[in-house]
């Protein structure tokens, strides 16, 4: 039983519904399932299992080495622990590139797994493909700015949209992704303007990632915002715990503990 999640889980309408309200919409990644059991407890309204697992949980160096395979065994845990949340889940490298069958299998892996919705990067070859997902009775969030499966085209991780010609096709592939029938869209490392600007120019809401304060929502990596790396602190990064510090120190405590034989007390043990 959830203990302080009394409102309706989020829904494809109800996010519509917030940005037409002026209510913001909190997002959070989420890989496995003990920390989506603790999400489940809480008011966020959804959870994105990202494709940044591969980097966060797998050690990898970018998200290109996500696969099918992976997402679906982290969407089926997170899942497992938090039924009562909308749960949104990235198609991973490639697989919008390689024909409509390779699309649509990894799209019933990933809903079969237990996500709500797909996230998709890009908006050129990727339009006819998020359409028939769309029409196949899935919903589809956009994902625009920086994207990350395409780091090495754009030369690194930096802000997207900061000369007239990014900016404008970043607006244009919006309204494209809008009318192909994205039910939202996630904004990546754009300058605040053209984060206020996109969000104006479609119904549909958008959820910021360095992309400012004025997108109809905000998503954060769980691990960035809890802080289990000190060494990763990119501008837009707010901190909401030092979880780094509470491990390091619980480890440290605990292995004292055993080696001056502290623990466990007789208390501890069975009689
Ligand atoms: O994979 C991910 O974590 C993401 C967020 C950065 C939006 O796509």
């Amino acid at each position: 039983m959830s203990k302080c999640n009394s409102s309706r889980p989020a829904n494809v309408l109800s996010l519509k519904q917030k940005k037409q309200t002026g209510n913001r919409i909190s997002m959070v990644t989420c890989y496995d399932a003990w920390s989506a059991k603790i999400l489940n407890e809480s008011p966020v309204d959804c959870i994105l299992v990202g494709d940044s697992l591969a980097v966060v949980m797998h050690g990898f160096e970018s998200t290109v080495h996500a696969t099918v395979e992976m997402m679906t065994l982290h969407t089926a845990a997170v899942a497992r622990g938090a039924p009562d949340k909308f749960i949104v889940a990235d198609m991973p490298f490639l697989t919008c590139s390689r024909g409509i069958d390779v699309a649509m299998d990894a799209v019933r892996s990933l809903m079969q797994a237990g996500a709500n919705a797909v996230k998709i990067e890009g908006a050129d070859h990727q339009l006819p493909v998020i359409k028939q997902i769309v029409e196949a009775g899935v919903p589809v969030m956009g994902h625009l700015g920086l994207t990350p499966q395409s780091i090495h085209n754009l030369g690194g991780h930096r802000v997207q949209g900061r000369d007239e010609a990014s900016t404008q096709k970043i607006l244009e592939d919006a309204v494209k992704l809008e009318e192909a029938g994205c039910f939202a869209i996630v904004l990546e490392c754009v300058p605040n303007k053209l984060g206020d600007c996109l969000t104006r120019r479609v119904q549909m809401p958008t959820i910021g990632i360095g992309a400012g304060p004025y997108t109809d929502g905000q998503v954060l990596v769980l691990h960035d915002l809890l802080g289990t790396d000190p060494g990763f602190s990119p501008k837009f990064l707010r901190r909401y715990a030092n979880v780094h510090d509470v491990i390091s120190h619980a480890m440290d405590t605990y292995h004292n503990d055993v080696t001056d034989q502290s623990f466990p007390s007789l208390e501890e043990t069975y009689g």
